[in-house]
């Protein structure tokens, strides 16, 4: 457990690198696997999600050590079976299924299982991987994949999963003869894993596109990769300047994949300029209300960065709706939020946040990830001091967000408690 101390009402000065992109390193940590030899993967965050990937690699019999670069060594694996605990420490653990049978020819895991964000069923990994030839047998909260060999095949998503989409890539790398995937995920994450598994030898191209084709072939022996910029933690800062008031640079940042959140900080009335690399924004005084904000897949508002426009709207002088379409539980920090005296009215997947003028400290629960993030940044929007206690989610996707935060000028300091120390 850790609890956040956050004194709000310090306006926010200076700049900060943004941190590489969880989401983007994750599937390209699992789909090491298909490399016969080393793997380098430069700019890795310290996060523990990606803690709980490597040590699912090193279950698995592979070496991996992490300190400025990520280096896996995935010559000699020793078991295709991955246990309840390890699964269960990240959801993204699914994203293993594909790379197991592109390498093994078999995997056994269990059900990931529900997430603080509601269901996420896996339906679409598991066609997708039966459409490649796997034999997939589910019995209570297993799975047991077996494939003798599998063949390329036409892949129709009924959604754009990004993870059903990466399995797919990865374990089409491995088949026979060549894969479509149609209706594919578009996220700059499926770009990144396409840039990896080129660097292996693939024949893969149109991520970006909602049709991705791959051509399976032998791997070759290292790869290396570059992780790019976490969009989602850029977007956490840009919000963090808007709660707090104040102006921020963010370096090795990508405003590409930022637009629809960089449009909706503009028509708040922030001054938002990005150049190649660079995010400028500056942030004064009660900001307008943006219009509806609805999340979609990429290149929609992303789903992730929902929370954290809600914490820099707090304060809007207006009303604001929220509309969630991907995930069912997608508003618990919002009742977190009302603590601190925010006017939300929750109807899923709908909430109507109307601003007040100001908040005051509280003390408050981090519900999930990007949750948990939301109410630091709300809380710098506070009058006094707030206290949220977190059960390790946002480590999950943040490198030292309590040290950027201190270095842009907050008061926010961080205490890890023991777990029967009370709070
Ligand atoms: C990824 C991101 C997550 C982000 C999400 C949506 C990672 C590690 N995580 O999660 O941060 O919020 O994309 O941008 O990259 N679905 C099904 N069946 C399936 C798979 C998904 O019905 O088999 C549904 C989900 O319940 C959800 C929607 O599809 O409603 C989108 O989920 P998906 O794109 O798969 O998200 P993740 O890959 O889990």
């Amino acid at each position: 457990m850790s609890i956040w101390h956050v004194t709000g009402g310090r306006p926010l000065r200076g700049r900060i690198r943004v941190q590489g992109s969880k989401n983007a390193v994750l599937p390209v940590i699992a789909a090491s696997l298909l490399c016969p030899n080393e793997t380098e993967l430069t700019n890795c965050p310290h996060l523990s999600d990606v803690d709980a990937a490597v040590d699912i690699l090193r279950y698995l019999g592979c070496q991996a050590r992490q300190e400025d670069v990520l280096s896996i060594d995935t010559r000699s694996p020793s078991r295709c079976d991955i246990p309840k605990e390890l699964m269960h420490r990240m959801r993204s653990s699914v994203i293993f299924l594909g790379p197991m049978l592109a390498r093994f020819g078999e995997a056994e895991v269990s059900v990931p299982g529900g997430c603080e964000l509601g269901k996420r069923p896996i339906d679409l990994h598991l066609y997708a991987l039966r459409q490649l030839g796997a034999e997939i047998t589910e019995q209570e909260n297993a799975i047991s994949c077996r494939a003798t060999g599998l063949r390329g095949a036409e892949i129709s998503l009924a959604l754009p999963s990004v993870g059903a989409t990466e399995n797919a890539m990865i374990a089409a790398c491995a088949a026979e003869g060549s894969t479509v995937i149609y209706n594919a995920a578009r996220e700059p994450e499926i770009e990144t894993l396409q840039e990896y598994l080129r660097t292996l030898g693939a024949e893969i191209h149109g991520a970006g596109s909602p049709v991705i084709r791959v051509t399976g072939f032998s791997p070759r022996s290292a790869a290396g990769l570059r992780v790019p910029p976490d969009r989602i933690a850029a977007a956490t800062y840009l919000c963090c300047a808007v709660c707090a008031g104040g102006e921020i640079r963010l370096t090795d940042a990508e405003p590409r994949h930022l637009t629809p959140v960089l449009e909706a900080l503009h028509k708040m009335g922030c001054a938002v300029s990005a150049g190649p690399g660079e995010i400028h924004i500056a942030a004064h005084g009660r900001p307008h209300a943006p219009g509806a904000v609805v999340t979609r897949p990429y290149p929609g508002f992303p789903t992730d960065a929902s929370p954290l426009l809600m914490a820099a709207n707090l304060r809007t002088a207006g009303t604001v709706m929220f509309i969630e379409n991907i995930f069912e539980s997608r508003f618990r920090h919002a009742c977190e939020m009302q603590k601190l005296g925010a006017d939300i009215i929750l109807r899923p997947p709908m909430a109507l946040l109307s601003g007040v003028e100001t908040l005051h400290g509280a003390r408050m629960f981090s519900p999930d990830l990007r949750g948990g993030a939301a109410l630091v940044a709300a809380a710098l929007g506070a009058e006094g001091e707030s206290i949220i206690a977190d059960l390790g989610h946002i480590a999950r996707g943040y490198d030292g967000m309590d040290r950027c935060l201190r270095e842009l000028g907050a008061e926010v300091w961080m205490e890890n408690l023991l777990p029967d120390e009370p709070v």
